[in-house]
């Protein structure tokens, strides 16, 4: 196991707080990109702005070999804070109540241990990604060439599931898809005394609700798990009014692409036949998200030996079971093969706050584990891209 670096820590949980006091939504994160710029460059980096407020820095590594990108996102929530923390945020509505300042902090900590390094056995890229929350930063970075000469990709997210000091990384599907819907019920309006002469857009909407849960429960194999949410449904104007029309929106899940394009396909049918037995017109609206996310085998025994190294074989463990909350570096891993792991940040009595509630928390000591892991796994991602491509241009020892 690594010797945990104490200075490290408490740099760290400053930074961490830094950011937590001064929380910003999905593309508004200014003052955390110039921050995260100001810190590289300290380090002797050279970070370029990518968009409005993301940032990306370049380790070099022996020329002509391909990268290793390390990733974090810096955004967060729409959330009025409600914890007592001394640090809680200053900017109202607004909450780091998902972890990604410690995910960023966490970033520039590794920035900090590769820059110490005289040599890294290949090029590193440090990619801090804004809009995580909305599904479009990855996206959008991609587009300005990020990925450009990466091999592998690696990052994670705090997970207040598993004990501080664990490091928690699976094969396979990790993260689901996420797509939403919006679904508008015309009907006719008219007296709630004379339903005869109206089309109830309230009870067309509510039976398409029911019908659209059979999904799940009747039409999908239930060994692939997803999930059918309508978080959403507005209508009507008045008690005794019968409503012209029903907004409906929601939220599909899926960790197989298969059931992925089933469960929309099936929305629009059911939808549609519902809207056609209560003769009510119909405009639906299925706006794509981001894919599942799959850990490959290769990237992922790389995140696991890395792991061992820093926290102990006994420490590093797999998912309990499979997790229907979408991540958007699976739009990364869609392109070039990587690992996203999960960093126990257990607080002991604060368990039932999960993420995305306003009094969400993790643990500090999960960020020194944080950075020494990323700066792990660019080595010995670095070694692997090393090797492999000595390999290739037969300048290989004995081969
Ligand atoms: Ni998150």
């Amino acid at each position: 196991m690594l010797a945990p670096d104490t200075d490290l820590h408490d740099w760290l949980v400053e930074i961490r707080r830094d950011f937590h006091r001064h929380p910003e939504l999905s593309w508004k994160e200014h003052r955390t990109s110039q921050r995260v710029h100001q810190i590289l460059a300290e380090f002797g980096l050279e970070p370029r702005p990518v968009l409005e407020t993301g940032v990306v820095a370049d380790l070099p590594g022996p020329p002509g070999l391909p990268v290793v990108a390390l990733r974090s996102d810096l955004d967060a929530l729409p959330i009025q804070e409600e914890t007592d923390l001394p640090f809680a945020s200053v900017n109202d509505g607004i909450m780091h109540a998902c972890g990604h300042d410690g995910h960023a902090s966490m970033l520039l900590g590794a920035a900090s241990l590769l820059s110490r390094e005289s040599e890294l056995p290949a090029p590193v890229r440090l990619i801090f990604q804004p809009a995580e929350e909305i599904g479009s930063g990855a996206r959008a970075m991609i587009g300005e060439g990020v990925l450009d000469d990466v091999a592998l990709i690696f990052g994670g997210h705090l997970d207040r599931h598993y004990p501080t000091g664990t490091l928690v990384v699976t094969d396979g599907v990790v993260n689901a898809s996420t797509d939403s819907f919006k679904i508008v019920v015309n009907g006719r309006g008219g007296h709630a005394a004379r339903p005869h002469e109206a089309v109830d857009a309230v009870v067309v909407g509510s039976l398409m609700v029911m019908a659209i849960q059979t999904i799940v429960s009747r039409e999908v194999n239930p060994a692939f798990p997803s999930v059918v949410s309508v978080g959403r449904f507005e209508a009507g104007s008045a008690y005794n009014v019968i409503a012209a029309s029903a907004v409906l929106q929601g939220t599909i899940r899926a960790q197989h692409p298969a059931v992925r394009s089933h469960l929309k396909e099936s929305i629009h049918r059911i939808a549609d036949s519902v809207a056609t037995l209560h003769g009510a017109e119909l405009e639906i609206e299925l706006s794509e998200g981001s894919p599942p996310l799959e850990n490959r085998p290769e990237p992922t025994g790389l995140a696991r030996e890395a792991a061992r190294r820093v926290v102990g074989p006994e420490n590093v463990i797999r998912l309990e079971h499979a997790n229907l909350g979408a991540e958007d570096f699976s739009n990364f891993v869609e392109r070039v093969p990587g690992c996203y792991i999960r960093y126990g940040a257990q607080v002991a009595g604060r368990e039932g706050f999960p993420a995305h509630s306003s009094k969400f928390d993790f643990d500090e000591d999960a960020l020194a584990t944080g950075a020494t892991w990323l700066a792990e796994v660019a080595k010995v991602a670095g070694r692997a891209v090393a090797a492999r491509s000595t390999d290739l241009t037969g300048d290989g020892a004995s081969r």
